[in-house]
């Protein structure tokens, strides 16, 4: 079902308020401040661990907020979105910025790439707005190298009442929440192996990799430059980390 907030991507005033008045502040606002966007960044860049240059796809990219971040380090990124609006946005901040995005006007759900196309894929905050998740993650399973590393960053299903309310409100407006483990259950069926998962309040922040959970040898990337395959020690997943006391991200 889409809604309001799908419908609202499409127009130019969206897309031109929605880094500035809300993507540049929602991370903080949702986590109460103990969180930020640019830790956000810093965790995904981390997590993705790619040689330079990778390629790598943005999934439901918006304006880019990712794609440009990928794209100033040297990698060569391709944005995805519904959104004629914020497509033309990415372009122009891409443009400010002087860093290279190839955007592509494209649905998740059916992507114009061959198999095995990128390096790695990321995702964030769009899995809570597109229509067939589990089809989305098969689509971005379909596109990655074996071993491509995924990242995802959503809004979960809030555990108690108080976030539960307005989140069942919400889904008139189209978004959806999904609870974690639903999420890694979506993966798995995808082909993708979890690595990672944290919660910051409502946010969680997960990684995979397609496949065994082994780094690729991939066209674009140099062998050598990946870090070894995961010691298995270090293989189980952490889902829901409440509270964690990790200081990292
Ligand atoms: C919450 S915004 C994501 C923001 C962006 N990823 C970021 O980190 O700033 C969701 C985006 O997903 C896009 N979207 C929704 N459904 C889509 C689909 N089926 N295919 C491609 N993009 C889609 C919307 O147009 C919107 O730009």
């Amino acid at each position: 079902m889409s809604g309001p907030a799908q419908w609202s991507n499409h127009l130019r005033l969206t897309a031109r308020l929605y880094e500035p008045l809300w993507r540049g502040r929602s991370i903080g606002v949702l986590t109460g401040g103990s969180y930020s966007t640019e830790r956000e960044l810093e965790a995904m860049i981390e997590r993705l661990a790619l040689p330079v240059p990778s390629t790598v796809i943005d999934l439901g990219c918006s304006a880019g907020l990712y794609a440009r971040r990928l794209a100033a380090l040297g990698h060569d990124v391709v944005g995805v979105d519904v959104s004629r609006a914020f497509l033309v946005e990415g372009e122009r901040l891409a443009a400010d910025e002087g860093v290279a995005v190839h955007f592509v006007h494209a649905d998740v759900h059916a992507l114009p790439f061959p198999d095995a196309s990128f390096d790695a894929a990321v995702c964030g905050g769009s899995l809570n707005e597109f229509a067939d998740a589990p089809r989305a993650l098969r689509e971005a399973a379909r596109v990655l190298r074996p071993g491509a590393p995924l990242w995802l960053m959503y809004v979960g299903r809030a555990e108690g009442a108080f976030g539960r309310v307005p989140q069942v409100l919400l889904r008139a407006s189209g978004l959806r929440f999904p609870r974690a483990v639903d999420v890694a259950a979506w993966c798995s069926d995808a082909g993708l192996t979890g690595e990672r998962s944290v919660r910051r309040g409502p946010l969680v922040l997960a990684s995979y990799r397609k496949g065994s959970g082994l780094a690729p040898v991939a066209a674009s990337s140099p062998a050598a430059a990946w870090d070894g395959p995961t010691p298995l020690r270090n293989r189980r997943f952490n889902w829901e980390r409440h509270g964690s006391r990790d200081p990292q991200r």
